[in-house]
């Protein structure tokens, strides 16, 4: 699974997706930059977000704030006091990690240890992994399991307040090594706030320090009123955006899967106090159900529950997808209580509460969120989408299954000779349709070749316009998944294409 994933992030370079930041200067650590084809995927991943959130939902509309903003806004979200990593070095290697990071992966190998041996009894004894799990005895699992509770118990405990000494105890009872130096020479655990922060001309020199956004949702916190009277909005109301965000991420794993600099998309629904565990509920379904109508297979996706919740929450839920590195975050669905709009009264002296016409009472909403990285979601896309495919023919070929309307180029038109006017009438067929949806005009190499070239970008529809198109006004129409061809009309393709990629 490991070697798959290698093979999708080359994949995402030699094919214009995604480059690694200032690449000819060696790149930026977790920042990396769209190609020509990721840039499209990306803006479609965007389209289909805000289409299912703001144009279906008379109730929701969308904003566009800056990533500046005043620097007590951060104080009164709490980023400034608590928005925090605990982290550690070690002084052989002078390499830096995240505390909380380096127990869990101490509590994932035990997991790996359990699992290997529950796999074995259940292979022994022919029967699925939850039953051998169910009736496993073996004293060496018995043990593992022990302590790998006993650990995320400790560990869970630490991290409230969190009580530094307390994580390198840990890490120092678990015999915890640096994984380059292999040694156990750390430093003390220290806090380390994870916002960017860079000076503003025009203030005053106390206040001139600000902070590039860690989340996208302040910035529709501090509008909310603006929008609500200006939209005449009646709670329960929502808004939307879609923005760069910034944080200073010291594990940077996973290709982009924890970036330095990202795109979120975040609803912030706000709801009358009392009802907000109800709406809780219908968004985690309603956004569930948004990620499954890609078709990537319901058990690809699952709910994780927050036990721990933050200081702002009442409930909590992650929607976690099956990456080629195991289940992982993509989105998150917050009920984050009145907290916000409380805190941001508080710091900014003014009444920002909503007034109920219809029962004359003014309060503050409580709120849900739903929050989804833009670059999370593009790699689970890519990942399920990333195919190599065994041809009866014995060739192999790489294709992207990518849904229809996501694919950054929806058709690519083929002359199958340069010459004879097929060129021209090829161009003729993109001009036609260039403005409706992505189209490309390929002529160089073998029919074959450009079909792996498209194959490879995922393009769900080529068409080859050959000598009989010239008489018969048809050419061949070859899908992507199957790669099964038809002759169809050329005034036929619009409507056959646009009934597939519309989103
Ligand atoms: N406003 C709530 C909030 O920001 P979060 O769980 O910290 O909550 C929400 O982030 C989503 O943003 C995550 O589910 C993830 O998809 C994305 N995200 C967060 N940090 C990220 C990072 N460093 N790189 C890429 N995506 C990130």
């Amino acid at each position: 699974q490991e070697d798959v994933f290698k093979k999708i992030v080359s994949h995402c370079k030699e094919y214009g997706f995604v480059f690694p930041s200032s690449d000819i200067y060696d790149g930026l650590g977790a920042v990396y930059d769209y190609g020509q084809n990721g840039v499209e995927l990306k803006n479609n991943i965007k389209e289909y977000w805000w289409k299912s959130m703001v144009l279906l939902h008379e109730n929701i509309v969308g904003i566009d704030s800056a990533i500046f903003m005043h620097p007590t806004i951060w104080k009164a979200s709490g980023h400034v006091d608590a928005f925090n990593d605990p982290l550690i070095d070690n002084r052989d290697s002078k390499k830096r990690y995240r505390a909380d990071v380096l127990i869990e992966d101490q509590i994932a190998k035990y997991e790996e240890k359990i699992d290997k041996e529950v796999a074995k009894a259940a292979k022994k004894f022919g029967d699925s992994f939850d039953e051998a799990m169910f009736r496993q005895t073996n004293p060496r699992v018995q043990e593992q399991l022990a302590k790998r509770d006993a650990l995320h118990e400790r560990y869970a405990q630490a991290m409230q307040g969190p009580n530094l000494e307390e994580l390198k105890q840990i890490i120092i009872d678990e015999e915890i090594v640096d994984p380059i130096s292999g040694t156990k020479n750390w430093t003390d655990v220290r806090q380390f706030n994870l916002m960017f922060s860079t000076e503003m001309g025009s203030l005053s020199d106390a206040a001139s320090k600000i902070y590039l956004r860690p989340e996208t949702a302040q910035g529709i916190f501090v509008n909310y009123l603006n929008v609500q009277k200006t939209g005449r909005m009646k709670v329960p109301f929502g808004i939307a955006q879609i923005g760069k965000a910034f944080r200073n991420e010291i594990v940077a794993r996973q290709f982009i899967f924890r970036m330095r600099e990202f795109e979120q998309m975040e609803m912030q629904f706000f709801v009358t106090p009392g009802t907000e565990l109800d709406w809780f509920h219908s968004w985690k379904e309603t956004r569930m159900k948004w990620h499954q109508a890609l078709g990537f297979g319901a058990e690809n996706y699952r709910f994780h529950d927050h036990e721990k919740l933050a200081h702002y929450a009442n409930a909590a839920s992650d929607i976690e997808f099956r990456m080629p590195f195991g289940f992982k975050e993509v989105e998150g669905i917050h009920s984050r209580t009145n907290f916000d709009l409380s805190q941001h009264e508080k710091f900014s002296g003014k009444s920002i509460k909503y007034f109920d016409p219809q029962t004359n009472e003014s309060y503050t909403p409580y709120v849900i969120e739903t929050s989804i990285g833009v670059d999370r979601m593009f790699l689970s896309v890519m990942c399920h989408a990333y195919e190599e495919e065994k041809l009866e023919n014995g060739e192999t070929r790489t294709v992207l299954k990518l849904p229809a309307a996501l694919a950054p180029v929806k058709l690519a038109v083929l002359p199958l000779v340069k010459k004879d006017g097929l060129p021209e009438k090829a161009r003729e067929i993109v001009n036609a349709l260039k403005f409706k949806f992505n189209t490309h005009y390929d002529e160089k190499d073998t029919i074959g070749k450009r079909y792996r070239r498209q194959d490879a970008i995922g393009t769900p529809f080529c068409v080859t316009v050959d000598h009989d198109t010239l008489k018969d006004n048809c050419v061949t129409l070859r899908y992507r998944d199957t790669m099964q061809q038809e002759r169809v009309n050329i005034d036929q393709l619009e409507n056959l294409i646009e009934d597939k990629v519309s989103i």
